[in-house]
């Protein structure tokens, strides 16, 4: 997979040299590639931002350096053998933008090419993303309803959600079956040893070596704890094992 960013603060993207992605990198899982926007800037001063048309508050990423920026791109696709007239997506971090999700992850995880345009300021001039539809799949993603400065942490958060599940980046691939919204619940509770630490004592079943009854109890353990926490995820599960009157639902 490739996976090219573009951002005026290119630094941010650091922690992608670290850890599982920094060693896929290594390992030719993935290329990686992160761009500066204001290299793509016609001025002096490599501006990349001008005041909003009608008025406001903030500034607007101007049009062009961002064409320029993604047209530098194109043609320099993921796979040695694309499809034909398969396009390389677009994810542009936004507010505004759709919730990215374990679902969409995965979706995106089977890409050949993604290119994140990282917005700062009031975002980019709503142009750029109409003009970028011939050549991209345009996905604004949101990482949920808060707001952050700019899209370079949103990016850091979806490119390691994204990469760990491209095979070989982590290394027992079972550690991902049992996660939390991989099978649209949240993950049980977890224990290791000691059996009994400052008057706790880990459940039970977990000692019994029966796994049978360790399954059933992990199960009821994330419907509940999903029915707590986010009872949102449930609404649209069919579920079984644990009857939805204990969930009080
Ligand atoms: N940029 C600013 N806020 C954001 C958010 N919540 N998600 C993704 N990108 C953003």
């Amino acid at each position: 997979m490739r996976l090219d960013v573009i951002s005026i603060f290119p630094e941010y993207l650091a922690p992608l040299e670290l850890s599982l992605i920094g060693k896929a990198r290594q390992d030719g899982l993935l290329r990686l590639e992160v761009h500066n926007l204001r290299d793509f800037a016609s001025d002096r001063h490599r501006t990349v931002d001008d005041t909003p048309y009608g008025g406001g508050a903030g500034m607007v990423m101007k049009p062009e350096p961002w064409a320029l920026a993604l047209e530098a791109l194109l043609g320099r696709g993921g796979a040695a053998d694309p499809e034909p007239g398969a396009k390389p997506v677009l994810i542009v971090p936004a507010p505004a933008g759709e919730v990215f999700t374990q679902r969409i992850a995965e979706e995106l995880s089977a890409q050949d090419h993604l290119v994140f345009a990282c917005g700062r300021y009031e975002g980019i001039d709503e142009r750029v993303l109409d003009w970028a539809q011939e050549h991209f799949t345009v996905r604004p993603m949101s990482l949920g309803d808060y707001v952050l400065n700019g899209g370079e942490v949103a990016v850091l958060a979806m490119v390691e959600a994204i990469a760990r599940l491209l095979p070989g980046v982590v290394g027992n691939p079972e550690s991902l079956v049992e996660e939390s919204h991989q099978d649209g619940l949240l993950e049980y509770p977890v224990y290791t040893k000691p059996s009994s630490w400052r008057g706790a004592d880990v459940p039970e079943t977990l000692l019994s070596g029966n796994h049978a009854k360790i399954a059933r109890f992990r199960r009821d353990q994330q419907l509940l704890r999903t029915a707590a926490r986010r009872p949102d995820l449930l609404r649209g599960l069919e579920v079984s094992g644990l009857n939805r009157a204990d969930l009080e639902l």
